[in-house]
């Protein structure tokens, strides 16, 4: 299936906004939603909502069988070798801070270090400035080369033997780097350290193998890869998961409440109290089909293109400052000489293209580029090359309207 046919796909973008036909090149914040995942989230409301688990009536069953294959499918989809290892959480913040509060909390002591990047988003540095806080651990970071990669031998200098927890984007969702994560994998389990991977920009675009990857964790978001808001996924080592604390207590989670104390269910439910999201797993179980029939290599495949593509045009254009190494994932941030990205991102809107524009939840990152704000247009599977050039001819435009007012 190619760009224009996926495309028909997703009815939202077939829409004028500002009179002008929706470009849409916000992804990376949230993908859009195909039809078979609208149909099995409006089916599952239909049919069969039910609450799982505890039920013996018929819809009761089907709504479990529905939710616990939704985690088969996710288990199949990052080559987990049990669905023990994969809990639902609300997204890839939660099981970030899952770990960052019960794993971290229990191992971690003065001394210790947390190795991050100053490239994280937020969701992947304030849990680890928490965890730091609360156990007297340090955090320590792998600078960064001047296109905003990171080296190996860097990596090798940080992470030490005193380093128990390294976490790092599998792909930085403002400078587009693809981290290296099987040999820091490798560096963190020689020094003993564990390692989480924040996959939420990864899992939507590149075929994850959590086993071949060799990672510990591994967080991502339903909503970035085609399925609703609200349900996300935290892999981890059946061993380590094991050996953790539920950090939210209540139903669903438990095997027996006494009147003091309370024993849990095993894996993976003693991370799920509470009703779970049930729609929200059914919906990333119908875009896990829907992904794996186009094909993550594919869409990987498309997306270089793409990205090649968006890069050589956009330097056509006279004050545009591209940030971020040269092989990057399927998004480019960017700046245009003395206009505001704000004014950048209302000019395209009023053209019907949608970017984002800010400190894409990366302020450390913005320190180190050495501006308060950027813009950024991020791509997926239904983007086309006409899209690229409609966000240069926008630019094009709003840096004429600009020189005129200025
Ligand atoms: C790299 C990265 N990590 C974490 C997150 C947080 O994801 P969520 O808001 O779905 O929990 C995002 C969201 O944009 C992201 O891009």
């Amino acid at each position: 299936m190619d760009a224009k046919a996926i495309r028909q796909m997703f009815p939202i973008l077939d829409q004028e906004v500002n009179g002008h036909p929706l470009v849409y090149l916000d992804s990376s914040a949230t993908s859009q939603k195909p039809i078979p995942v609208i149909e099995a989230v409006d089916e599952y409301y239909r049919k069969n909502n039910s609450n799982v688990h505890r039920g013996v009536h018929t819809l009761g069953s089907r709504a479990t069988d529905q939710y616990e294959g939704a985690r088969e499918k996710v288990r199949r989809f990052i080559n987990a070798s049990s669905t023990a290892e994969v809990i639902f959480t609300r997204g890839t913040t939660t099981a970030i801070n899952t770990v960052a509060t019960s794993y971290a909390r229990a191992n971690l002591k003065p001394g210790d270090e947390i190795v991050i990047t100053q490239m994280e988003h937020h969701s992947n540095i304030i849990p680890w400035q928490q965890a730091a806080k609360a156990t007297g651990a340090t955090l320590k970071f792998i600078p960064l080369q001047d296109d905003g990669s990171i080296t190996l031998d860097d990596a090798k200098e940080t992470i030490t033997s005193n380093t128990k927890v390294v976490a790092i984007a599998h792909v930085s969702n403002v400078l587009g780097t693809i981290h290296p994560i099987k040999e820091l994998a490798k560096i963190a389990h020689e020094n003993g350290a564990v390692i989480l991977v924040d996959g939420a920009q990864g899992a939507p675009h590149i075929r994850v193998d959590v086993q071949d990857m060799d990672c510990d964790f591994y967080a991502f978001s339903g909503h970035k890869m085609c399925a609703p808001t609200g349900i996300g996924v935290l892999y981890g080592k059946k061993e380590l998961l094991e050996n953790m604390e539920p950090i939210e207590f209540g139903g669903e989670m438990i095997d027996f409440v006494n009147l003091y104390d309370s024993t849990w269910k095993e894996l993976p439910w003693k991370f799920e109290g509470g009703t779970p999201i049930i729609a929200g797993a059914v919906g990333l179980g119908a875009a896990i089909d829907f992904l794996n029939e186009i094909g993550m290599d594919n869409i990987h495949e498309h997306e270089k293109k793409l990205s090649k593509y968006v890069m050589e045009r956009i330097r056509t254009i006279d004050g545009v400052n591209v940030y971020g190494p040269e092989n990057r994932a399927s998004l480019v941030t960017f700046n245009l000489d003395d206009v505001h990205p704000h004014d950048v991102a209302t000019a395209l809107d009023s053209f019907g293209i949608a970017v984002r524009a800010g400190h894409h939840c990366c302020q450390p990152l913005m320190k180190w580029l050495d501006v308060a704000a950027t813009a950024r247009a991020s791509f997926y599977m239904y983007n086309t090359e006409e899209d690229v050039d409609q966000l240069v001819d926008g630019l094009l435009k709003t840096k004429e309207f600009f020189g005129n007012v200025f």
